[in-house]
């Protein structure tokens, strides 16, 4: 089983992902960790013990960074998200509150418990990763894998023409999350984008699982508006559940590996930056980065009828 914390700013496409995570036979979901992003990190810790309390599934949350390593802060995306960050539909509060360390020591502490055990799966801004490697740089070492949503490679961004979310709220961080060696696969717009889940397949979820799939269904009905009136889409695009999911299903992915990096400013601030292993660059601090692992497409009606079947 992998053992799996999410890094999360809930979201509701992270409620997918966590639904996921929590269904899946062949992973163990050992904690959340909470970031600011979609919603304020103190709304992301509300959302993530009542999402736990939702699907069933008892596990410490870690509340992580109100803020951006150097950057202001940007506004929050309540116009995607809902004004609660899950489509408004309401959600009981949780009678259980966080942890008392912050995200980035029980990060720390984890993977110092279990050594080369843990995948870290993170689906927010990289601000609590960021903070881990700076309290102790030796983490790299320790995490099994870093699977990442954000960027994007060859096609354009979601909040600006080069960057996607994520990266863009603190680019800072996703730069220092890039640079370390820790093996890192990166879950771009270029893959997630491919994905786009229909009404009618949430209406089919909501039959097959009437408690998870209806609630799932209740989010995508607001983040599907969103996808209509910005994207002329039938449908909302799940983009945090292909970071989960290449955990369990790694072959239905395309991947590249490569060097990544992004840009902390200018008017391409936020932008991923690839350069393929072996690529010769003239610029020879490209050749010192660690390699990565892009992913760049997905068998979209496998993963889509992967999802149904581990939520139904
Ligand atoms: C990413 O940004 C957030 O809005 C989503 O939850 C996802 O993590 C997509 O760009
Ligand atoms: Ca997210």
């Amino acid at each position: 089983k992998h053992k799996v914390i999410i890094d999360t700013d809930p979201g509701i496409d992270d409620a997918m992902a966590i639904a996921y995570a929590i269904a899946h036979p062949d992973i163990d979901l050992i904690a959340l960790t909470t970031i600011f992003g979609n919603v304020s990190v103190s709304e992301a810790t509300e959302n993530a013990l009542a999402l736990l309390d939702c699907f069933g599934h008892e596990c410490d949350v870690a509340q992580g960074q109100t803020r951006p390593l150097v950057m202001e802060p940007r506004p929050h995306s309540y116009f995607v998200h809902g004004r609660n960050g899950l489509g408004n539909v309401e959600v009981p509060k949780s009678a259980n509150s966080a942890v008392s360390q912050s995200a980035a020591e029980y990060l720390v502490q984890k993977t110092r418990e279990m050594p080369g055990e843990i995948d870290i799966c993170a689906i927010g801004p990289l601000t609590n990763l960021a903070r881990a490697l700076d309290i102790d740089p030796t983490i790299a070492s320790r995490v099994k894998s870093v699977s990442i949503m954000g960027g994007a490679v060859y096609i354009p961004g979601n909040v600006s023409p080069v960057a996607e979310a994520n990266i863009w709220n603190d680019p800072h961080a996703a730069e220092k999350v890039f640079a370390a060696s820790w093996p890192v696969v990166l879950s771009p717009l270029d893959v997630t984008t491919k994905v786009v889940l229909s009404p009618h397949f949430f209406a089919d979820l909501e039959d097959a699982n009437p408690k998870v799939g209806k609630l799932l269904s209740d989010m995508a009905r607001f983040y599907a508006r969103f996808y209509r009136s910005h994207s002329g889409l039938n449908g909302c695009i799940p983009h945090d559940v292909m970071a989960l999911a290449y955990l369990t299903i790694p072959g239905v992915y395309k991947q590249k590996r490569g060097a990544i990096a992004a840009a902390t400013d200018g008017p391409g601030i936020g932008q991923t930056i690839f350069n393929p292993t072996g690529k010769p660059t003239v610029d020879p601090s490209w050749q010192q980065r660690p390699q990565h692992t892009a992913l760049l497409d997905i068998d979209v009606r496998f993963f889509a009828a992967h999802y149904f079947d581990t939520i139904a």
